[in-house]
Protein backbone atom coordinates (compact mmCIF):
# COMPACT_ATOMS: atom_id res chain seq x y z
CA UNK A 1 0.00 0.00 0.00
CA UNK A 2 1.35 3.37 -1.02
CA UNK A 3 2.37 5.22 2.13
CA UNK A 4 3.00 2.46 4.22
CA UNK A 5 6.83 1.47 5.71
CA UNK A 6 8.25 0.32 2.50
CA UNK A 7 11.43 -1.42 4.34
CA UNK A 8 9.26 -3.57 6.66
CA UNK A 9 7.59 -4.88 4.12
CA UNK A 10 10.17 -5.01 1.44
CA UNK A 11 13.40 -7.01 2.27
CA UNK A 12 15.45 -4.92 -0.46
CA UNK A 13 14.69 -1.78 0.95
CA UNK A 14 16.82 -2.08 4.15
CA UNK A 15 20.32 -3.58 2.52
CA UNK A 16 22.29 -5.77 5.10
CA UNK A 17 23.38 -4.01 7.64
CA UNK A 18 26.84 -5.26 9.29
CA UNK A 19 25.95 -6.84 13.48
CA UNK A 20 28.31 -4.09 15.14
CA UNK A 21 27.55 -3.04 18.82
CA UNK A 22 26.22 0.28 17.71
CA UNK A 23 22.77 -1.31 16.08
CA UNK A 24 19.76 0.31 17.59
CA UNK A 25 18.32 -1.04 20.28
CA UNK A 26 14.83 -3.13 20.42
CA UNK A 27 13.21 0.11 22.06
CA UNK A 28 14.74 2.57 19.85
CA UNK A 29 14.02 0.57 16.38
CA UNK A 30 10.30 0.43 17.88
CA UNK A 31 10.11 4.38 18.98
CA UNK A 32 12.02 5.11 15.83
CA UNK A 33 9.04 2.91 13.89
CA UNK A 34 6.14 4.40 15.98
CA UNK A 35 7.47 7.92 14.48
CA UNK A 36 7.44 6.50 11.06
CA UNK A 37 3.72 5.17 11.24
CA UNK A 38 2.46 5.49 7.99
CA UNK A 39 0.31 8.65 6.30
CA UNK A 40 -3.28 8.05 6.31
CA UNK A 41 -4.40 10.76 4.53
CA UNK A 42 -1.40 11.55 1.89
CA UNK A 43 -1.96 7.21 1.25
CA UNK A 44 -5.61 7.66 0.76
CA UNK A 45 -4.85 10.43 -1.99
CA UNK A 46 -2.21 8.52 -3.58
CA UNK A 47 -3.69 5.57 -4.28
CA UNK A 48 -7.31 7.80 -5.13
CA UNK A 49 -5.64 10.87 -7.03
CA UNK A 50 -1.92 10.80 -7.90
CA UNK A 51 -1.46 7.21 -8.34
CA UNK A 52 -3.64 7.63 -11.04
CA UNK A 53 -2.27 11.04 -12.79
CA UNK A 54 0.52 10.87 -14.57
CA UNK A 55 3.38 10.99 -12.85
CA UNK A 56 4.86 14.65 -13.75
CA UNK A 57 1.67 16.03 -13.87
CA UNK A 58 1.12 15.48 -10.12
CA UNK A 59 5.20 16.29 -9.17
CA UNK A 60 4.09 19.62 -10.66
CA UNK A 61 0.86 19.69 -8.66
CA UNK A 62 2.50 19.23 -5.61
CA UNK A 63 5.38 21.76 -6.03
CA UNK A 64 2.24 24.25 -6.85
CA UNK A 65 0.07 23.18 -3.37
CA UNK A 66 3.59 23.57 -2.00
CA UNK A 67 4.75 27.13 -3.09
CA UNK A 68 0.51 27.82 -2.40
CA UNK A 69 1.00 26.58 1.27
CA UNK A 70 4.17 29.59 1.50
CA UNK A 71 2.03 32.38 0.65
CA UNK A 72 -0.79 31.47 2.52
CA UNK A 73 1.89 31.25 5.03
CA UNK A 74 0.87 27.59 5.85
CA UNK A 75 4.57 26.80 6.43
CA UNK A 76 5.55 28.68 8.99
CA UNK A 77 2.76 26.64 11.02
CA UNK A 78 4.00 23.44 9.77
CA UNK A 79 7.89 24.21 10.46
CA UNK A 80 6.94 24.28 14.51
CA UNK A 81 5.50 20.65 13.54
CA UNK A 82 8.17 19.70 11.40
CA UNK A 83 11.67 21.50 12.64
CA UNK A 84 14.41 18.70 13.06
CA UNK A 85 15.13 18.29 16.74
CA UNK A 86 18.20 20.22 18.07
CA UNK A 87 20.27 16.86 18.87
CA UNK A 88 19.96 15.40 14.86
CA UNK A 89 22.38 18.95 14.31
CA UNK A 90 25.62 17.83 12.52
CA UNK A 91 28.85 19.62 11.58
CA UNK A 92 29.90 19.00 7.37
CA UNK A 93 31.55 20.70 5.33
CA UNK A 94 32.25 23.47 7.67
CA UNK A 95 29.31 23.96 8.07
CA UNK A 96 26.09 23.03 10.16
CA UNK A 97 23.52 20.85 8.78
CA UNK A 98 20.07 21.48 10.68
CA UNK A 99 19.50 17.19 9.94
CA UNK A 100 21.62 14.58 8.24
CA UNK A 101 18.70 13.80 6.12
CA UNK A 102 18.04 16.33 2.98
CA UNK A 103 16.50 15.97 -0.47
CA UNK A 104 18.82 14.41 -3.06
CA UNK A 105 18.75 16.80 -6.32
CA UNK A 106 15.83 16.09 -9.67
CA UNK A 107 13.15 17.18 -7.91
CA UNK A 108 13.77 21.02 -7.36
CA UNK A 109 15.34 21.07 -10.76
CA UNK A 110 15.18 25.07 -10.56
CA UNK A 111 14.88 26.59 -6.85
CA UNK A 112 11.23 27.24 -6.97
CA UNK A 113 10.31 25.60 -4.09
CA UNK A 114 13.35 25.46 -2.15
CA UNK A 115 11.87 27.06 1.11
CA UNK A 116 8.30 25.12 1.48
CA UNK A 117 10.38 22.04 0.80
CA UNK A 118 12.80 22.27 3.81
CA UNK A 119 9.82 23.23 5.97
CA UNK A 120 8.94 19.90 5.36
CA UNK A 121 12.05 19.66 8.00
CA UNK A 122 14.46 18.68 5.15
CA UNK A 123 18.35 19.98 6.73
CA UNK A 124 19.02 20.83 2.97
CA UNK A 125 17.89 20.82 -0.53
CA UNK A 126 20.22 20.25 -3.28
CA UNK A 127 18.30 21.67 -6.45
CA UNK A 128 19.29 20.39 -10.19
CA UNK A 129 20.89 19.21 -12.05
CA UNK A 130 21.37 22.70 -13.85
CA UNK A 131 23.04 23.36 -16.78
CA UNK A 132 24.21 26.33 -18.88
CA UNK A 133 21.58 26.55 -21.03
CA UNK A 134 18.24 26.24 -20.27
CA UNK A 135 16.45 22.57 -22.40
CA UNK A 136 13.56 21.54 -22.07
CA UNK A 137 14.56 17.62 -21.64
CA UNK A 138 13.23 14.79 -23.21
CA UNK A 139 9.79 13.89 -24.25
CA UNK A 140 6.77 12.70 -22.28
CA UNK A 141 6.34 10.62 -20.79
CA UNK A 142 9.94 10.43 -18.96
CA UNK A 143 8.66 9.87 -15.49
CA UNK A 144 7.43 6.54 -14.58
CA UNK A 145 6.19 4.88 -11.54
CA UNK A 146 6.28 1.06 -10.78
CA UNK A 147 4.04 0.31 -8.02
CA UNK A 148 5.05 -2.82 -7.19
CA UNK A 149 8.04 -1.67 -6.82
CA UNK A 150 7.60 1.85 -5.33
CA UNK A 151 9.88 2.75 -7.50
CA UNK A 152 10.53 5.77 -10.24
CA UNK A 153 11.88 5.38 -13.92
CA UNK A 154 13.04 8.42 -15.36
CA UNK A 155 14.68 10.18 -18.26
CA UNK A 156 13.47 13.52 -17.34
CA UNK A 157 16.84 14.31 -19.50
CA UNK A 158 17.78 17.37 -16.92
CA UNK A 159 14.72 19.93 -18.16
CA UNK A 160 15.90 23.21 -16.17
CA UNK A 161 15.77 27.23 -16.90
CA UNK A 162 19.39 27.27 -17.31
CA UNK A 163 22.29 28.55 -14.72
CA UNK A 164 21.37 32.33 -14.84
CA UNK A 165 17.64 32.23 -14.56
CA UNK A 166 18.40 29.53 -11.80
CA UNK A 167 20.84 32.03 -10.24
CA UNK A 168 18.34 34.54 -10.17
CA UNK A 169 15.99 32.82 -7.98
CA UNK A 170 19.03 31.45 -5.32
CA UNK A 171 19.70 34.89 -4.56
CA UNK A 172 16.66 35.83 -3.47
CA UNK A 173 16.59 32.44 -1.84
CA UNK A 174 19.59 32.90 -0.22
CA UNK A 175 18.10 36.23 1.30
CA UNK A 176 15.79 34.55 2.57
CA UNK A 177 17.79 32.16 4.62
CA UNK A 178 19.68 35.00 6.20
CA UNK A 179 16.55 35.94 7.30
CA UNK A 180 15.01 32.98 9.04
CA UNK A 181 18.91 32.52 10.58
CA UNK A 182 18.54 35.88 12.23
CA UNK A 183 15.01 34.83 13.26
CA UNK A 184 16.09 31.43 15.17
CA UNK A 185 13.64 29.85 12.08
CA UNK A 186 14.29 26.26 10.62
CA UNK A 187 16.39 27.29 7.73
CA UNK A 188 18.08 24.40 5.53
CA UNK A 189 21.65 24.23 3.54
CA UNK A 190 21.50 24.82 -0.32
CA UNK A 191 23.71 22.05 -2.54
CA UNK A 192 23.45 22.74 -6.49
CA UNK A 193 24.43 20.65 -8.76
CA UNK A 194 25.55 21.31 -12.44
CA UNK A 195 25.87 19.15 -15.50
CA UNK A 196 26.14 19.21 -19.44
CA UNK A 197 24.00 21.12 -21.39
CA UNK A 198 22.24 18.73 -23.81
CA UNK A 199 23.63 19.90 -27.70
CA UNK A 200 27.32 20.49 -25.93
CA UNK A 201 29.32 17.89 -27.00
CA UNK A 202 31.40 15.76 -24.81
CA UNK A 203 35.25 17.65 -25.57
CA UNK A 204 33.39 21.19 -24.73
CA UNK A 205 31.79 19.56 -21.06
CA UNK A 206 34.46 21.51 -19.45
CA UNK A 207 33.94 25.09 -20.34
CA UNK A 208 29.77 24.33 -20.11
CA UNK A 209 30.15 23.04 -16.83
CA UNK A 210 32.30 26.34 -15.85
CA UNK A 211 29.57 28.62 -17.03
CA UNK A 212 27.52 26.89 -14.48
CA UNK A 213 29.88 26.68 -12.00
CA UNK A 214 31.01 30.79 -12.23
CA UNK A 215 26.75 31.57 -12.06
CA UNK A 216 25.65 29.28 -9.40
CA UNK A 217 29.20 28.35 -7.02
CA UNK A 218 28.21 32.16 -4.83
CA UNK A 219 25.04 31.00 -3.64
CA UNK A 220 25.94 27.54 -3.20
CA UNK A 221 26.87 26.01 0.13
CA UNK A 222 28.20 23.16 -1.67
CA UNK A 223 28.54 22.52 -5.21
CA UNK A 224 27.86 18.67 -6.80
CA UNK A 225 29.17 17.42 -10.49
CA UNK A 226 26.42 15.83 -11.77
CA UNK A 227 28.45 12.87 -14.00
CA UNK A 228 26.21 10.29 -13.69
CA UNK A 229 22.24 11.02 -14.98
CA UNK A 230 21.74 8.22 -17.58
CA UNK A 231 19.54 10.23 -19.28
CA UNK A 232 22.21 12.51 -21.26
CA UNK A 233 23.95 10.62 -24.03
CA UNK A 234 27.65 10.48 -23.19
CA UNK A 235 27.67 11.90 -19.63
CA UNK A 236 28.96 8.89 -18.09
CA UNK A 237 31.95 8.47 -19.49
CA UNK A 238 32.86 12.03 -17.79
CA UNK A 239 33.62 9.63 -14.84
CA UNK A 240 36.15 8.10 -16.65
CA UNK A 241 39.44 8.89 -14.29
CA UNK A 242 40.70 10.89 -17.31
CA UNK A 243 38.17 13.00 -18.09
CA UNK A 244 36.58 13.59 -14.65
CA UNK A 245 40.13 14.71 -13.41
CA UNK A 246 40.42 18.00 -15.61
CA UNK A 247 36.45 18.51 -14.63
CA UNK A 248 36.75 18.73 -11.11
CA UNK A 249 40.04 20.49 -10.93
CA UNK A 250 38.61 22.97 -13.23
CA UNK A 251 35.60 23.64 -11.64
CA UNK A 252 36.93 23.76 -8.20
CA UNK A 253 39.42 26.20 -8.79
CA UNK A 254 36.78 28.45 -10.87
CA UNK A 255 33.98 28.14 -7.93
CA UNK A 256 36.57 29.41 -5.56
CA UNK A 257 37.81 31.86 -7.42
CA UNK A 258 34.17 33.47 -8.31
CA UNK A 259 32.66 32.86 -4.86
CA UNK A 260 35.63 34.52 -3.27
CA UNK A 261 35.90 31.50 -0.60
CA UNK A 262 36.12 27.57 -0.36
CA UNK A 263 32.68 26.00 -2.28
CA UNK A 264 32.99 22.63 -0.80
CA UNK A 265 33.29 20.65 -4.19
CA UNK A 266 31.53 16.84 -4.40
CA UNK A 267 31.02 14.54 -7.07
CA UNK A 268 28.31 12.33 -7.60
CA UNK A 269 28.25 8.93 -9.34
CA UNK A 270 26.07 6.26 -10.82
CA UNK A 271 25.70 3.00 -8.57
CA UNK A 272 26.28 0.92 -12.25
CA UNK A 273 30.33 1.61 -11.68
CA UNK A 274 31.65 -1.53 -11.56
CA UNK A 275 34.13 -1.77 -8.16
CA UNK A 276 37.98 -0.68 -9.55
CA UNK A 277 35.96 2.05 -11.22
CA UNK A 278 34.49 3.01 -7.88
CA UNK A 279 38.00 2.52 -6.28
CA UNK A 280 39.68 5.01 -9.08
CA UNK A 281 37.07 7.90 -8.40
CA UNK A 282 38.01 7.61 -4.47
CA UNK A 283 41.43 7.30 -5.23
CA UNK A 284 40.76 10.47 -7.47
CA UNK A 285 39.14 12.41 -4.69
CA UNK A 286 41.44 12.13 -2.51
CA UNK A 287 44.43 12.75 -5.11
CA UNK A 288 42.64 16.18 -5.38
CA UNK A 289 41.36 16.60 -1.69
CA UNK A 290 38.10 17.19 -3.06
CA UNK A 291 35.40 17.54 -0.45
CA UNK A 292 33.34 15.13 -1.26
CA UNK A 293 31.28 11.98 -3.24
CA UNK A 294 27.44 11.77 -3.75
CA UNK A 295 26.62 7.87 -4.19
CA UNK A 296 24.13 6.86 -5.96
CA UNK A 297 22.44 8.81 -8.74
CA UNK A 298 19.74 5.67 -10.61
CA UNK A 299 20.69 3.04 -11.90
CA UNK A 300 20.28 1.65 -15.85
CA UNK A 301 19.99 -1.79 -14.21
CA UNK A 302 16.55 -3.70 -14.22
CA UNK A 303 17.32 -6.26 -11.50
CA UNK A 304 15.87 -6.73 -8.21
CA UNK A 305 12.15 -5.84 -9.69
CA UNK A 306 8.85 -7.52 -8.50
CA UNK A 307 7.30 -5.57 -11.23
CA UNK A 308 6.05 -7.41 -14.23
CA UNK A 309 8.61 -7.67 -17.05
CA UNK A 310 5.63 -5.97 -19.33
CA UNK A 311 5.64 -3.07 -16.85
CA UNK A 312 9.04 -2.82 -16.82
CA UNK A 313 9.63 -2.61 -20.09
CA UNK A 314 6.55 -0.43 -21.29
CA UNK A 315 7.70 2.12 -19.04
CA UNK A 316 11.33 1.65 -20.92
CA UNK A 317 14.59 3.38 -20.71
CA UNK A 318 15.94 5.44 -17.91
CA UNK A 319 17.62 5.67 -14.57
CA UNK A 320 15.45 3.30 -11.54
CA UNK A 321 15.31 4.84 -8.16
CA UNK A 322 13.47 3.62 -4.91
CA UNK A 323 14.08 0.64 -3.14
CA UNK A 324 15.73 -1.72 -5.55
CA UNK A 325 18.62 0.43 -5.09
CA UNK A 326 19.40 0.56 -1.82
CA UNK A 327 21.99 -2.87 -1.52
CA UNK A 328 23.97 -1.25 -4.22
CA UNK A 329 23.85 2.00 -3.38
CA UNK A 330 25.13 0.61 0.53
CA UNK A 331 27.69 -0.93 -1.41
CA UNK A 332 29.26 2.13 -3.32
CA UNK A 333 28.98 3.41 0.32
CA UNK A 334 30.81 0.69 2.03
CA UNK A 335 33.08 0.70 -0.35
CA UNK A 336 34.49 4.45 -0.57
CA UNK A 337 34.32 4.87 2.96
CA UNK A 338 36.77 2.10 3.04
CA UNK A 339 39.01 3.54 0.69
CA UNK A 340 38.91 7.79 1.11
CA UNK A 341 40.16 9.75 3.82
CA UNK A 342 38.12 10.10 7.02
CA UNK A 343 37.43 13.51 6.68
CA UNK A 344 36.16 13.21 2.88
CA UNK A 345 32.57 13.72 3.19
CA UNK A 346 30.19 10.94 1.35
CA UNK A 347 26.46 11.66 1.19
CA UNK A 348 24.50 8.45 0.52
CA UNK A 349 21.60 8.27 -1.56
CA UNK A 350 19.69 5.50 -3.55
CA UNK A 351 16.42 3.32 -1.59
CA UNK A 352 16.38 5.28 1.73
CA UNK A 353 12.35 4.77 2.80
CA UNK A 354 13.15 4.67 6.93
CA UNK A 355 14.71 6.24 9.93
CA UNK A 356 16.38 3.06 10.15
CA UNK A 357 17.96 3.05 6.42
CA UNK A 358 19.06 6.57 7.47
CA UNK A 359 20.69 5.69 10.97
CA UNK A 360 22.29 2.32 8.51
CA UNK A 361 23.92 4.72 6.13
CA UNK A 362 25.14 7.02 8.93
CA UNK A 363 26.58 3.94 10.33
CA UNK A 364 28.26 2.88 7.12
CA UNK A 365 29.96 6.02 7.47
CA UNK A 366 28.17 8.51 5.84
CA UNK A 367 28.21 11.80 6.78
CA UNK A 368 24.75 12.97 5.24
CA UNK A 369 21.95 11.22 3.51
CA UNK A 370 19.31 11.91 0.88
CA UNK A 371 16.45 10.53 -0.63
CA UNK A 372 13.34 11.03 -3.42
CA UNK A 373 11.35 8.42 -4.58
CA UNK A 374 10.41 7.51 -0.83
CA UNK A 375 8.88 11.47 -0.67
CA UNK A 376 6.39 10.20 -3.94
CA UNK A 377 5.03 7.31 -2.09
CA UNK A 378 5.04 8.44 0.99
CA UNK A 379 3.87 12.13 1.39
CA UNK A 380 5.12 15.19 2.67
CA UNK A 381 5.09 14.06 6.11
CA UNK A 382 7.65 11.28 5.50
CA UNK A 383 10.69 13.67 6.36
CA UNK A 384 9.17 14.35 9.43
CA UNK A 385 8.50 10.89 10.25
CA UNK A 386 12.15 9.93 9.55
CA UNK A 387 13.51 13.10 11.67
CA UNK A 388 11.42 11.71 14.80
CA UNK A 389 12.69 8.47 13.70
CA UNK A 390 16.11 9.53 13.86
CA UNK A 391 15.43 11.75 17.40
CA UNK A 392 14.09 8.08 18.69
CA UNK A 393 17.39 6.38 18.48
CA UNK A 394 20.31 6.74 21.12
CA UNK A 395 22.87 8.29 19.44
CA UNK A 396 25.67 5.95 19.02
CA UNK A 397 22.87 4.28 16.28
CA UNK A 398 23.60 7.37 13.96
CA UNK A 399 27.81 7.40 14.84
CA UNK A 400 29.74 6.24 12.22
CA UNK A 401 31.14 2.43 12.98
CA UNK A 402 34.90 2.60 14.16
CA UNK A 403 37.27 0.63 10.87
CA UNK A 404 38.18 -2.36 12.17
CA UNK A 405 41.02 -4.86 11.00
C1 LIG B 1 12.43 12.05 -11.36
C2 LIG B 1 13.86 12.07 -10.93
C3 LIG B 1 14.70 13.06 -11.40
C4 LIG B 1 16.03 13.09 -11.01
N1 LIG B 1 16.83 14.09 -11.47
C5 LIG B 1 18.11 14.16 -11.04
C6 LIG B 1 18.94 15.22 -11.46
O1 LIG B 1 18.53 16.12 -12.19
N2 LIG B 1 20.23 15.22 -11.02
C7 LIG B 1 20.73 14.26 -10.19
O2 LIG B 1 21.90 14.32 -9.81
N3 LIG B 1 19.94 13.24 -9.77
C8 LIG B 1 18.67 13.18 -10.16
N4 LIG B 1 17.88 12.15 -9.73
C9 LIG B 1 18.45 11.10 -8.88
C10 LIG B 1 18.20 11.33 -7.40
O3 LIG B 1 18.83 12.51 -6.97
C11 LIG B 1 18.75 10.14 -6.57
O4 LIG B 1 20.14 10.07 -6.75
C12 LIG B 1 18.11 8.82 -6.98
O5 LIG B 1 16.74 8.99 -7.28
C13 LIG B 1 18.25 7.74 -5.92
O6 LIG B 1 17.58 8.10 -4.75
P1 LIG B 1 16.11 7.53 -4.36
O7 LIG B 1 16.17 6.05 -4.51
O8 LIG B 1 15.90 8.00 -2.94
O9 LIG B 1 15.17 8.16 -5.31
C14 LIG B 1 16.54 12.10 -10.12
C15 LIG B 1 15.68 11.11 -9.64
C16 LIG B 1 14.36 11.08 -10.03
C17 LIG B 1 13.47 10.01 -9.49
Amino acid sequence: MPGENIAAENPAASAPSAATPSEPTRAARRAATAAEAPDPLYSFLFRRVFSRMDPEHAHHLVVRGLRLAESLGATRLLEKATRPAPELERHVLGRRWPSPFGLAAGFDKGAVAVLPLAALGFGHVEIGTVTAQAQSGNARPRLLRLLQDRALINRMGFNNDGAEVVRGRLDEVRHRIENLKSAGRHAPLVGVNIGKTKVVPLEDAVEDYLLSARRLAPVADYLVVNVSSPNTPGLRQLQDIEALRPLLEAVGREADSVARRHVPLLVKIAPDLADEDVDAVADLVADLGLDGVIATNTTISREGLRSSRQAVEKAGAGGLSGPVLAARSVEVLRRLRERLPEETTVISVGGVVSAEDVAQRLRHGADLVQGYSAFIYQGPLWVRRINRGLAAMAPECLRRETRRG
